[in-house]
């Protein structure tokens, strides 16, 4: 099946991008993996006609977003993001209302696990990699973020200005607690706990690094540690392990395990190039305020 889908990824003149969590048989055969902003940046400088994203819904989006004339497949179209579909495009209209004054319209900062339709309501887009980076690029003191709380919380907790937040989470990541921790934490003392800005405050206050999927893979090679506690969804301890197969990588809790990072399968990416479908296409009317929230990160 491997060689079949390169064959087809040949004849498309297809690139296949895959995100830290997929699973290890998709990671093995991508042309690319990385962070969401990794893959971002890959989508939108290939060559290639169609991109395959092996991501969730949100990921598809932003390479249409980036790359309009390019056909973006997503092997599963029911692979979205619970935290995504958490903020809608006519409840961030009503909250920048309540939050803007007639002299002054509140900027929004939105994570790009959203939609484009909310992301084209935002002033600029940011990624777990370059959150604080972005909040501190903008003029104003006062700045809305949408749609994690818990990224929100961590980056307040990194600048001078007011966040306001909107109440989104990762189900998954949110329900690491700091007990768990602990726990882990007293079963192997020496390691270092990375954990992802995703996780609650109280986890983040424990931890030794926080930062991206790649920011993880990065420190830990890089690390003169051998071992390390990985508060983030369960998939990047397969890269983590592949990249440092001499060190020791203990998930922070098994039970964060991204039931959509894991729906797309080799025969979905098969039958995805044979069909060309399903494409994942933004609007014109949308994709325009988008990609202007995008570039604006991108630029930075
Ligand atoms: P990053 O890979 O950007 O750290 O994002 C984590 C995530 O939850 C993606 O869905
Ligand atoms: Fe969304 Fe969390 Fe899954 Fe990432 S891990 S796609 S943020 S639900």
């Amino acid at each position: 099946m491997e060689n079949e889908i390169k064959a087809l990824l040949k004849k498309r003149n297809a690139i296949l991008l895959a995100h830290n969590y997929q699973p290890p048989e998709i990671q093995d055969i991508a042309d690319l993996c990385g962070d969401s902003l990794e893959l971002s940046r890959k989508a939108a400088q290939t060559n290639a006609d169609v991109i395959v994203f092996c991501g969730v819904h949100f990921m598809a989006e932003t390479a249409s977003i980036l790359s309009p004339e390019k056909t973006v497949l997503l092997p599963r179209r029911d692979a979205g993001c619970p935290m995504a579909d958490m903020v809608t495009p006519d409840a961030l209209s009503y909250k920048i209302k309540e939050l803007s004054s007639s002299k002054k319209t509140i900027p929004v900062v939105t994570y790009v696990n959203s939609s484009a339709a909310v992301k084209a309501l935002s002033t600029i887009c940011c990624t777990s990699a370059n959150v604080v980076k972005v909040v501190n690029s903008l003029d104003e003191n006062e700045i809305l973020m949408v749609p994690d709380r818990n990224l929100a919380l961590y980056t307040a907790s990194q600048t001078e200005k007011t966040i306001h937040f909107w109440q989104g989470y990762c189900p998954y990541h949110d329900l690491l607690t700091a007990d768990c921790v602990r726990m882990v934490k007293e079963e192997h003392p020496d390691a270092i706990f990375m954990a992802h800005p995703e996780c609650r405050m109280e986890v983040l206050k424990l931890a030794d690094v926080v930062t991206s999927t790649s920011g993880m893979l990065a420190y830990a090679s890089k690390s003169s540690h051998n071992s390390f506690i990985v508060g983030t969804e369960v998939g990047l301890l397969y890269p983590l392990k592949k990249a440092n197969p001499e060190k020791q990588f203990y998930a922070a809790s098994i039970s964060m395990e991204c039931r959509d990072m894991k729906k797309i399968t080799l025969e979905d990416i098969l039958k995805s190039l044979e069909t060309m479908s399903p494409q994942v296409k933004v609007p014109e009317d949308i994709r325009k305020p988008a990609l202007s929230a995008v570039k604006q990160m991108l630029s930075l």
